[in-house]
């Protein structure tokens, strides 16, 4: 059964182990901390999440370990109303990411995929009929390839990726992407995989050699600076509002998830960019992934035009 309203996102399930720092360690360094929190995360789950809050109707493909990071890592996903008939509890460890936050709100994050390993090929194919449903298809790169790849194959709709962290992934697959969502140093990235030799980093530059690549659109990131929407219309700026970051954890997921739900709802790629620039801009001024993310009443910062 095709429903067009839907979202799936297959993709990863963490726990985020967080702790707060003035400034990150050197290598051969010990530094104090200031507090740790475990929260909810994983690109996937974020952005499940982040769609979920902004109203779209979202199912979450993935898999937690049988181990007590699984209740933490799921809470805010059963809380936020996502479809988690298809997250399997399999042996071994939960998907771990240990993060560290300095005084600027900025981050390192280490990933340990644990059960995210198992969402592979065999176990894309073995939820076939939900994702070929979907209205939108959206992937991250905390998966196997070949769970990636399986997933575009099966999607009867439209494919929307954010390949965070790059991976290697079938080239074929990767250029469904409509849009591929990736900030300045995953497009130059992409761009390598692809073989296409680019030295600029302008954000032109990459948004124009990725559509000469093959991507039909394109949203590149640009954190403070907004995002710029790649079409064969040509480019669009999209700004941001300016805020005061505490935390950028998840910022990009909330990004990516608050976009597709526009998308599914009906908003052109530049409208529905231009929201997710204020949810991704809420998102920050929180701790934590999903636990920044606004909800549906929440009043989104607003652009400033001066
Ligand atoms: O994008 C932020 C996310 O990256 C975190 O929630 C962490 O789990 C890692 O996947």
């Amino acid at each position: 059964m095709t429903a067009p309203d839907v979202v799936v996102v297959v993709g990863s399930v963490n726990a985020d182990l967080t702790v707060r720092v003035a400034r990150h360690p050197q290598p051969g360094e010990t530094l104090l901390g200031s507090g740790s929190a475990v929260s909810a995360g994983g690109k996937g789950a974020n952005q499940a999440v982040a769609a979920a809050l902004q109203g779209a109707s979202v199912a979450m493909v993935g898999a937690v370990g049988g181990d007590p990071y699984a209740a933490p890592a799921t809470e805010i996903l059963r809380g936020s109303g996502v479809d988690m008939s298809a997250v399997a509890t399999v042996e071994g460890p939960t998907g771990l990411a240990v993060i560290t936050v300095d005084e600027k709100g900025e981050n390192t994050i280490v990933v340990v995929p644990g059960a995210n390993a198992h969402v592979d090929a065999d176990f894309v194919e073995e939820r076939a009929d939900l994702i070929a449903g979907a209205g939108i298809v959206l992937l991250q790169g905390e998966i196997p390839a070949d769970g990636f790849a399986a997933a575009v194959r099966l999607s009867t709709g439209r494919v929307v990726v954010n390949l965070a962290p790059v991976i290697e992934v079938d080239p074929a697959a990767l250029l469904r992407a409509d849009p591929l969502m990736a900030n300045e140093h995953e497009a130059g990235l992409i761009l390598e995989q692809l073989g296409v030799g680019i030295t600029s980093d302008v954000p032109e530059d990459l948004a124009r050699a990725l559509l000469d690549a093959g991507f039909p659109s394109v949203v590149l990131t640009l954190g403070a600076a907004g995002a710029m929407v790649a079409t064969g219309d040509g480019l669009t700026p999209v700004p941001t509002p300016r805020v005061t970051p505490v935390d950028t954890v998840g910022a990009g997921d909330a990004f990516a998830g608050a976009l597709v739900a526009r998308l599914v709802a009906g908003d052109d790629l530049i409208a529905a960019a231009g929201h997710a620039a204020r949810v991704g801009a809420f998102a920050v001024t929180g701790h934590g992934a999903q636990t920044s993310y606004p909800g549906p009443d929440a009043t989104l910062p607003e652009v400033d035009d001066a």
